[in-house]
């Protein structure tokens, strides 16, 4: 059992031997531990657009869940070789659309709406959906350009099908004045289309899932806030469901949160609904500030989480050994088409 100090040692070891040749992105819901040894840390935008740009690393070792290592080999060349610390690291929502289900819907949307529909999917998918989307002229989109991608799907098609996400997804098309009498949501359980009225009238499908960190923050949440501290500014993630969003004050990616947080005067007051781990390091980043949690029980993200130091170097020494372990390699057929529905989003952003 080695102390922290010798793992931390080890892993600033391989760093220094494989120099440019590794290359560690980090998702700003990754622990601390981990988020001190990432070339670079971003929101997924931000790591899609820097594993696309690079072009030196031959190993790239993903501290974020599965569907960002994913992008991250479709986005690199082959020589370049992908890796995800602990495989278990996968994303909850991501899981709540699978292939068969998303062909099943589209075929039932088709007999509905003809060809008067496209699809949009959150990058929290995987690269099968992103595929389907890429081969039916759609794009993917992230909580930074999510606005900006449905206004672009609205130039293409009258409908859009939004993947996985059913709160980003109401979120974003109700600041682009979509009505809530427009969206429907698509139940991949009983293959069904939840909507009360004249199904001509549908501009947005919504696809029923959600992000199991982000549901934890309720309207309960902002009412004990607004109560406790009432000048206090109430900021969350747009994966947050529609009825939190509408109470807060501002809504935003994950660097968008960030962005806000820094730009504020030293003094203000702040609570946040979004993952732990990013929470409590804006916290500590701005000691002349008082920030909070929106759920003061704090919500992390237990597959982030999973990416931890033992498992960095465990990664990382499986790499120097020559024989490395969990390299996410996604299927040539399906690398094709998840390509195109990524830079049709990289090409706008
Ligand atoms: P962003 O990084 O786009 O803000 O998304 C948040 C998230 O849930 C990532 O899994
Ligand atoms: Fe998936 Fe939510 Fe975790 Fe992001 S925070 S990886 S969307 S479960």
């Amino acid at each position: 059992n080695m102390s922290t100090q010798e793992l931390e040692d080890r892993v600033r070891a391989i760093k220094t031997k494989l120099g440019k040749k590794l290359y560690i992105p980090g998702h700003h819901y990754q622990k601390d531990e981990v988020i001190q040894f990432a070339d670079d840390t971003g929101d997924s935008l931000k790591l899609a657009q820097l594993s696309a740009e690079n072009r030196e690393a031959e190993f790239i070792v993903f501290c974020g869940v599965h569907f960002m290592a994913e992008t991250a080999d479709i986005l690199t060349t082959k020589e370049q070789k992908v890796y995800l610390p602990d495989m278990r690291a996968g994303c909850s929502m991501a899981d709540m659309a699978d292939i068969y289900q998303t062909e099943r819907a589209w075929t039932k949307l088709e007999e509905m709406f003809g060809s008067s529909i496209i699809p949009l999917t959150y990058v929290n998918s995987t690269a099968a959906i992103k595929a389907f989307v890429g081969k039916n002229g759609g794009a993917t989109v992230t909580s930074s350009n999510a606005e900006q991608m449905v206004s672009w799907a609205f130039t293409q098609k009258e409908r859009i099908l939004f993947l996985p996400d059913q709160h980003l997804g109401r979120n974003t098309a109700f600041n682009l004045e979509v009505s809530l009498d427009e969206m429907a949501v698509w139940n991949p359980i009983n293959d069904t289309l939840e909507y009360d009225g004249a199904i001509e009238n549908v501009k947005v499908i919504l696809w029923k899932g959600h992000c199991s960190v982000h549901e934890n923050f309720t309207v309960a949440n902002i009412k004990d806030v607004r109560e406790q501290y009432p000048d206090m500014k109430i900021i969350v993630h747009p994966e947050c469901r529609r009825e939190v969003v509408e109470l807060s004050d501002m809504n935003g990616s994950t660097n968008y949160i960030i962005n806000a947080i820094e730009k504020s005067e030293p003094g203000s007051s702040w609570a946040i609904g979004t993952e732990m781990n990013l929470v409590k390091r804006i916290i500590q980043q701005h000691p002349d500030k008082h920030i909070v949690s929106l759920n003061p029980h704090m919500c992390p993200c237990l597959t982030m989480n999973r990416i931890d130091l033992p498992h960095l170097l465990w990664c990382l020494e499986s790499i120097e050994s020559g024989q490395p372990h969990n390299i996410i390699e996604v299927d040539e057929k399906v690398a094709v088409n998840a390509k195109k529905a990524l830079v049709a989003m990289l090409n706008q952003s």
